[in-house]
């Protein structure tokens, strides 16, 4: 029989356990008939029904036979920004290409103008929505980059409206520094110097801040140079800030080898990666982050290498990569249904993508990512029969509960 301790709070009964915990056999490491109890906003043991001694304290959640899986993780996102960029998607969709777009001045540095045109406060209103769409289908951990202030001042204020929305809504946030994400105006011609305000000031600055707890990067023609990138992702690690970088997303660069010396915590995009890059990735452990929706939006014909990650055993996570410019939807949901239909993962891979492996995305891998003991309670309850319609079925929400940190939403308790 199995006695719960005092401080037991909660028990989830009669749940069906999709724990993505690779050490349960099976998939989705199913536990069926199971218990989940929480103590403290953490999981402290997982016991089947038949076992289980309920104290008489305790909450008790029913899940009636349904699916309970780890809160879901988006580990790339930019979903702090100003304006749209919908008159570009129609240019776009007319056959204008991204890259002239972005060498004419508009792109990101569009998105960076309408940002910066915003306060912290009406900048903090814009993206509430946004955020709230991926709380709605059990986003229960979030990454927030930066990227559209490209000074000092502006990458902070995004930073800063990052961190309130943690503060704000039940959902653990992740902020990331993304100064490098295209060459500001006032530095046209003079990206060398910019690099050096990142590694100087901003760097050090959002350590000391605590505004970041990643630098991340674009290293593409369009943006930085590997070299760039290299001396960027040197210091944030000299300041013991993780780092990652959009690598080869539009075209090849050998930026993830780079990227690799400096045990990064992901590369994300991928879809030019060669096999010396996933040879470089499999030997440091990042993650390859796929971000199905820009390679969507982009309509894009080459697909990040699936098959050679898997066969070198690199892990792979799925994200939004939610963003104006080459990803503008709000659902993880979609991301990994994309990630499917597109890139030929299982619903258990892209499953594994939003959590185990988000969650190693982040550096989180101890802490969120499976239903495990001394994880945190972050759970969501699903009226599925099968966790593959998480994946599957889309335009319905089939979420009854989310629970953060041991307490259910407050709508739905
Ligand atoms: O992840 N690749 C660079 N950054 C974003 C796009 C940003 C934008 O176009 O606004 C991405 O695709
Ligand atoms: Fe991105």
């Amino acid at each position: 029989m199995n006695t719960l301790n005092k401080v037991t709070d909660t028990v989830i009964i009669h749940a069906q356990l999709a724990t993505m915990d690779t050490s349960v056999p099976g998939a989705y490491g199913t536990l069926r008939d199971h218990a989940v109890v929480i103590s403290g906003g953490k999981i402290s043991a997982l016991v089947p029904m038949a076992e289980l001694k309920v104290p008489p304290d305790a909450h008790v959640i029913d899940a009636q036979g349904r699916w309970v899986t780890p809160g879901l993780i988006d580990c790339h996102s930019h979903v702090v920004f100003g304006g749209t960029r919908v008159h570009e998607w129609e240019k776009r969709l007319c056959g204008v290409p991204y890259t002239e777009i972005a060498r004419q001045g508009g792109g990101i540095l569009n998105s960076v103008r309408a940002t910066r045109a915003l306060s912290e406060d009406q900048l903090l209103e814009v993206s509430c929505e946004r955020v709230k769409a991926l709380i709605r289908e059990g986003v229960t951990c979030l990454e927030i980059k930066s990227g559209y202030g490209l000074s000092t001042e502006e990458e902070f204020k995004m930073l800063r409206v990052a961190k309130r929305l943690g503060q704000l809504y039940s959902i653990e946030i992740s902020p990331t520094l993304l100064a490098a994400h295209a060459v500001p105006p006032e530095y046209k011609g003079r990206a060398d110097e910019y690099v050096d305000l990142i590694i100087r000031e901003m760097i050090p600055h959002a350590k000391e801040q605590q505004l970041a707890e990643a630098v991340d990067v674009f290293c593409e023609t369009i943006a930085f140079t590997v070299e760039q990138c290299d001396c960027i992702w040197s210091a944030a690690r000299q300041h013991g800030l993780a780092v990652k970088g959009h690598v080869e997303q539009l075209s090849p660069s050998q930026g993830t080898v780079t990227l690799a010396h400096h045990q990064p915590w992901s590369a994300d995009h991928l879809e030019y990666l060669d096999q010396n890059g996933v040879n470089a990735l499999a030997r440091c452990g990042g993650v390859a982050v796929l971000l199905p929706g820009a390679y969507y939006f982009m309509r894009e014909k080459t697909m990040p290498p699936v098959k050679l990650l898997q066969q070198a055993g690199v892990p792979m996570a799925v994200a939004t990569d939610m963003n104006p410019g080459t990803s503008p939807f709000c659902s993880l949901r979609l991301a990994m249904n994309m990630a499917c239909v597109l890139f030929g993962l299982t619903p258990e891979e892209a499953l594994m993508g939003t959590t185990r492996h988000a969650a190693r995305a982040l550096g989180r891998s101890g802490h969120c990512g499976t239903i495990a003991v001394g994880k945190v309670a972050d759970l969501l309850i699903w009226n599925i029969d099968h966790p593959a319609e998480i994946v599957c079925s889309l335009g319905v929400n089939p979420l009854v509960h989310r629970m953060f940190r041991g307490q259910l939403d407050a709508s739905q308790s």
